[in-house]
């Protein structure tokens, strides 16, 4: 554990993309704990675009981040001082810890999980935490895919769209992934196995997806919106659902952000587009923990890892993910 407390607070509120200058770094000595308090060091720090909102004033399912408050993260960490039996130095906890080295808690929404049970601990944040959970719910629960169905999901070598490519090849369905490069399109392809890849950087998506898609599109799996979620509306399938998980695309543009242009499409395909929220599905984590246990178990589930080193570099590493350069789940090593 270092020996001072290190939290990145939010100094401003962003224009465009994230910048240094938006964060401040604050030290200071470690306090001493009250009865029933933790302390917990820092490991993993989870890089969400969601954090791009969070740094708003915009109106979202959590309320902007204050200025001067720690910024809002999940992270995963090591229990190491406690004044609360429920947790035992040594334990590992997941929880909304904050861009900090260390923090001191009473326990609420502090989850242990046994470490040991993953393939890396940092796997608590991918496959098994927030992202896993995304992708399973919203694939299964709004995009409701049945064997055989074409399934298109975006931003598919990232860490949501990357497990919910691999659940759908589970579930039986023909995937198309859709990601930026052809380093990524390979990895979609050859590495979580999509039938086919669409590399939207290079490739025209519409006539991409007319291509491999000749029947049309089942369901589609949205986490970029923009000129992507247009061009699958044309090729919409009878009774289609596109599950509106996040918007990419759109996170920088702030009150210019661009809507859908094809939406009329819904009309005669008789579909749906539904967004949902992770947080409304907590309380069922264990389905799909239990689901995604078992496909990692047998091999069907893998989760690339991009790690930045050092509480300092978070706005890089939260560029990264808003850039497009990750490869996989981006987290913040401390
Ligand atoms: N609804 C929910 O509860 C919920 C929960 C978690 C996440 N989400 C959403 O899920 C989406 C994926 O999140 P994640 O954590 O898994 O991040 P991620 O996919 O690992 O990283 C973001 C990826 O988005 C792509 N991207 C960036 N800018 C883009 C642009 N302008 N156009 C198209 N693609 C762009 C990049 O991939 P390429 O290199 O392929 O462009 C980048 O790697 C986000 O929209 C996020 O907000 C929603």
């Amino acid at each position: 554990m270092s020996n001072q407390h290190r939290a990145l607070h939010l100094a401003a509120r962003p224009q465009d993309e994230p910048k240094d200058s938006d964060f401040e770094l604050r030290t200071k000595d470690h306090a001493a704990l009250s009865d029933g308090q933790v302390r917990i060091d820092v490991r993993y720090i989870s890089i969400d675009p969601a954090m791009r909102i969070w740094m708003t004033e915009q109106k979202s399912y959590w309320p902007p981040v204050e200025m001067g408050a720690v910024m809002r993260a999940s992270a995963i960490g090591v229990v190491s001082e406690s004044k609360n039996e429920k947790f035992a130095v040594g334990a590992w906890v997941t929880g909304m810890m904050g861009v900090q080295n260390s923090l001191v808690s009473d326990g609420k929404g502090m989850r242990v999980f046994d470490a040991a049970q993953l393939p890396d601990p940092a796997w608590a944040l991918s496959v098994f935490g927030g992202t896993g959970l995304t992708a399973w719910f919203g694939l299964t629960e709004i995009g409701k895919p049945q064997a055989g169905e074409t399934v298109v999901v975006s931003a598919a070598a990232g860490a949501v769209g990357s497990t919910v490519v691999q659940i759908a090849k589970n579930l039986g369905c023909r995937v198309i992934g859709i990601a930026g490069g052809p380093e990524k399109c390979a990895f979609v392809k050859n590495e979580l196995g999509a039938d086919e890849v669409i590399d939207y950087k290079n490739d025209n998506i519409s006539d991409a997806l007319k291509a491999h898609c000749p029947d049309g599109i089942d369901v589609y799996f949205d986490n970029v919106g923009g000129e992507t979620l247009d061009a699958v509306l044309k090729r919409l399938k009878l009774k289609a659902r596109i599950v509106l998980c996040g918007g990419i695309s759109q996170y920088n543009a702030g009150k210019d952000a661009r809507g859908p242009v094809n939406y009329l499409s819904l009309i005669s395909a008789r579909g749906k587009m539904e967004g949902f929220v992770i947080i409304d599905y907590l309380d069922r984590a264990q389905e799909a923990i239990a689901a995604l246990g078992a496909m990692t178990a047998q091999g069907k589930m893998k989760s690339k890892l991009d790690i930045v080193e050092g509480l300092e570099n978070f706005p890089e590493a939260l560029r990264r993910v808003l850039t497009g350069k990750n490869y996989g789940k981006q987290l913040v090593k401390i």
